[in-house]
């Protein structure tokens, strides 16, 4: 059932490129994007007045990444909270609000709690659900389903994938129907997401490379992720799957932010991985690893191979990701930080497909 593999986790890790083929490919046809399991009247589209995106844990970061790309494509306020404390707050909900809820099973309770609080102020939610039938799945007026498949390690990996892959297509959907998108740039996103399935084969063949990265790091016991835009939104992935399962104490940084007060915490050794692949920024976060770098960090950088060339001085050990539409830069660079906390917890005996304390689903509040 582990597909001759050790953990369900790598099973899933190495499942990706599949599970994203088969969420985008019925939806792309002759070069647009069809979402015809959901109706989504032009008019709709056109009254929004903004958007919240609530999920938890890796699902309200996937949302994260959103909220950059949609806001870039869209042009309208976009939002990203987390399912717990969505309710709470008292959000700006009306008719005009789009709330997308995200959510691998379906039946997070917090997630649940926050469709129906979104529902009664008379929003329509759109979810993006894994297992089918799930509650999320039928409450909620539209579902775009990932095509996944079960996922069984708790910590997820291509629920994550393929949760982005769509926040794409409704990106574009809404772009275009907005007229927020040149019709040159959306066929070059359309490009994009079609080579996205062998981009991310291409991802996965790091994987030798990655192992001997978690055989120099393994034992550290503080480790920074630091990014900019979507990068930021990676180093909040990045951080909890390694947390989840190697159980490394690990912080997630807007690069510029480091400098406002956490650099006190950067010594000698200190690991500090740097996801620098959004090229528009590249040497913005180069000054930032900078910074620790002077004051003793080791640092292991992330990048394309356009940026290969803006990071090589400034890093002890680089990761390449091959180059793809910037949109779509984060399914690309999900997967080595997958894998790089997938070795780390192998290398440190944990228990990776049930790490202690964590559940599948939680359907308390
Ligand atoms: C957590 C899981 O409890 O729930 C995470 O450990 C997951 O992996 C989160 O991202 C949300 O779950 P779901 O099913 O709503 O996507």
């Amino acid at each position: 059932e582990k597909g001759g593999y050790e953990h369900f986790m790598f099973k899933e890790i190495m499942e990706q490129p599949e599970a994203v083929r088969k969420t985008l490919s019925p939806r792309i046809k002759d070069g647009r994007i069809i979402l015809d399991d959901i109706e989504l009247e032009p008019d709709y589209i056109k009254g929004l007045s903004r958007i919240y995106i609530v999920g938890c844990g890796s699902a309200y970061h996937v949302g994260v990444v959103a909220k950059y790309n949609m806001e870039k494509l869209v042009r309208i306020p976009v939002e990203a909270v987390l399912a717990s404390e969505f309710r709470y707050a008292s959000p700006l909900v009306d008719a005009s609000t789009l709330v997308i809820c995200i959510s691998q099973s379906g039946t997070t309770a917090d997630t649940i709690a926050a469709m129906r609080e979104a529902k009664k102020l008379g929003a329509r939610v759109l979810s993006i659900v894994n297992v089918v039938g799930s509650v999320i799945a039928s409450e909620s007026d539209y579902c775009l389903y990932t095509w996944a498949g079960p996922e069984i390690a708790v910590a997820t990996t291509k629920a994550y994938s393929t949760q982005l892959a769509v926040t794409y297509l409704i990106a574009l959907v809404l772009a275009e129907s907005r007229g927020t998108i040149t019709s040159a740039a959306y066929a070059s996103l359309v490009d994009g997401l079609q080579a996205l399935p062998s981009a991310l084969e291409e991802a996965l063949k790091l994987k030798e490379h990655i192992q001997y990265l978690a055989s120099i790091y393994f034992n550290k016991e503080n480790i920074f992720f630091i990014g900019r835009n979507i990068d930021y939104a990676l180093t909040l992935e990045a951080s909890l799957k390694l947390k989840e399962i190697s159980y490394i104490h690990s912080d997630a940084y807007a690069a510029g932010e480091l400098k406002h007060g956490t650099i006190s915490l950067i010594e000698e050794g200190t690991l500090v991985i740097a996801m620098a692949s959004y090229i528009k920024l590249v040497d913005k976060t180069v000054s930032n690893i900078v910074e620790v770098k002077s004051r003793g960090a080791e640092i292991l950088t992330l990048t394309t191979e356009s940026g290969l060339n803006h990071v090589t001085h400034t890093s002890d050990n680089i990761i390449t990701i091959p180059d793809i539409h910037e949109v779509l830069l984060p399914s690309l660079a999900v997967v080595p930080m997958q894998l790089f906390a997938y070795y780390v917890a192998l290398m440190r005996g944990c228990s990776i497909d049930k790490p202690r304390n964590l559940a599948k689903s939680v359907t308390v509040e």
